[in-house]
């Protein structure tokens, strides 16, 4: 009897899905069998096509006439959205893309990062003034969480006596579409939650129409591009989709980068000694670990990438995590090294058109905020063996992460 030799189709890497618990325990061994067997599989349990070299990842995020974002609207849009009509940006297609991007970069680039810098540093300050002496706490709850949320609340001009309001409603917001294990009561805070933030923004819109002020509704509000302006709800929703896109990225940029530093220590020794590097390491730990790990797009007609086909309509996972460590563009992809010389070929904030808008802010936070914590703490360790990675699966970062000063 011939005895039959194993083959790449009986790895258990080919059963690869992002929902499957062993791929959230660690995705990465799995990116690296699809890479190097199968650089576009179609992936049944989300009846989609992963796709994972990084050529390949460019490729689709290039071409928005072959690869639609409107996918992306189940992402963007949960129960509690407070503006369910409006369009959004993040799941629109040139030309329409290109207005309202148009219209909000001149909104967003009008408030400079210098400008924004000691706004950042105060609130870093405050926050880990409110952490005081305690010897232990938990990271993400008290600093990683709060400090994106209060960046965007200021620099949208939300009161400081509204910003605890605000983050409970850009938590519920963020909170997405899971809420099975809710209780009815919760449910019906959340919908109370969705109406208030809905009218307090649209309040604030119409303010800031008759009587503009020095903040970013202001500046939406004011916005025009080729005589085109945005309505009230495109305003509310552009803002929405700043929480969405900009809060829990953020909290796993500041998460991952303590994990990448407890991985790797004498890369922490590097970059204390010189903090010079702590731009490079923001980067760095962006690619090693990537808070957005993949997204969708649609197939507008039958096509192809890397040679497999792909019908007309269907749902292609452009991964982004997976790219970034992609061997044939990063040297010993698995290591992370803030010297390396290959790192502005990361694709952690994405490519193309959709090339996220909030990637200078949220690099300027995480710099800030890794210098403060530096200067707080001599040392700062993770007291937890393993993580509890979040549930959605298209992000990566842990739910808690309990430290200990040093
Ligand atoms: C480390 C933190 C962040 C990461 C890793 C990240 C990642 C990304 C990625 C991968 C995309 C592209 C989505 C696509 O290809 O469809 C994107 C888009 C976007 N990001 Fe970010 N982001 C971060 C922080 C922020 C912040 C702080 C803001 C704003 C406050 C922001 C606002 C946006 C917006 C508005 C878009 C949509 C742009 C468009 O569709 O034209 N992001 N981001």
């Amino acid at each position: 009897m011939t005895q039959r030799h194993p083959t790449a189709s009986d790895s258990p890497y080919a059963n690869y899905s992002p929902v499957d618990p062993a791929v959230r325990a660690n995705p990465y061994p799995y990116y690296a069998w699809l890479r190097q067997h199968a650089p576009v599989k179609y992936v049944a349990a989300m009846n989609a096509y992963a796709v994972s070299r990084h050529e390949d990842v460019r490729t689709v995020l290039l071409d928005h006439v072959r690869f639609s974002s409107d996918p992306l609207i189940q992402i963007a849009f949960s129960e509690y959205n407070p503006a369910p009509a409006a369009r959004y940006l993040i799941s629109s297609d040139p030309p329409e893309h290109s207005r309202m991007r148009a219209l909000v970069n001149k909104a967003f680039s009008k408030r400079g990062l210098t400008e924004m810098r000691p706004e950042i540093e105060r609130t870093v300050g405050r926050l880990l003034d409110a952490i005081g002496e305690a010897r232990e706490f938990e990271f993400i709850e008290a600093f990683a969480s709060p400090l994106p949320v209060s960046v965007v609340a200021d620099i949208l001009g939300i009161e400081t006596e509204r910003h605890a309001d605000f983050r409970r409603w850009s938590n519920n917001v963020t909170a997405g579409g899971d809420d099975s294990r809710m209780s009815e009561a919760q449910r019906a805070r959340m919908h109370q939650d969705t109406r208030d933030f809905r009218a307090y923004m649209l309040d604030k819109i119409d303010t800031v129409r008759r009587q503009p002020q020095d903040n970013l509704i202001s500046d939406l509000v004011r916005a025009e591009e080729g005589g085109e302006r945005l309505t009230a709800d495109e305003v509310l929703a552009m803002c929405v989709l700043l929480l969405i896109a900009g809060n829990e990225t953020t909290t796993s940029l500041l998460a991952n980068a303590l994990i990448c530093l407890r991985e790797f220590p004498e890369q922490e020794a590097l970059i204390r000694a010189d903090r010079a590097l702590i731009p490079a390491f923001v980067d760095e730990s962006l690619r090693y670990l990537s808070p957005i790990q993949l997204l969708f797009r649609r197939a507008t007609r039958d096509t192809e990438v890397a040679g497999v086909q792909i019908p007309k309509d269907a749902i292609v996972m452009p991964m982004y995590a997976s790219a970034n460590h992609d061997e044939t563009v990063f040297a010993e992809p698995a290591r992370l090294n803030v010297q390396r010389t290959d790192l502005r070929k990361h694709v952690a904030f994405g490519w193309g058109v959709h090339m996220c808008l909030g990637k200078a802010l949220s690099r300027l936070e995480g710099a800030i905020a890794l210098n403060a914590l530096f200067d707080r703490y001599p040392r700062l360790d993770i007291t937890v063996p393993a993580y509890d990675w979040c549930d959605a699966f298209y992000l990566r970062s842990p739910k808690r992460l309990p430290v200990r000063r040093g």
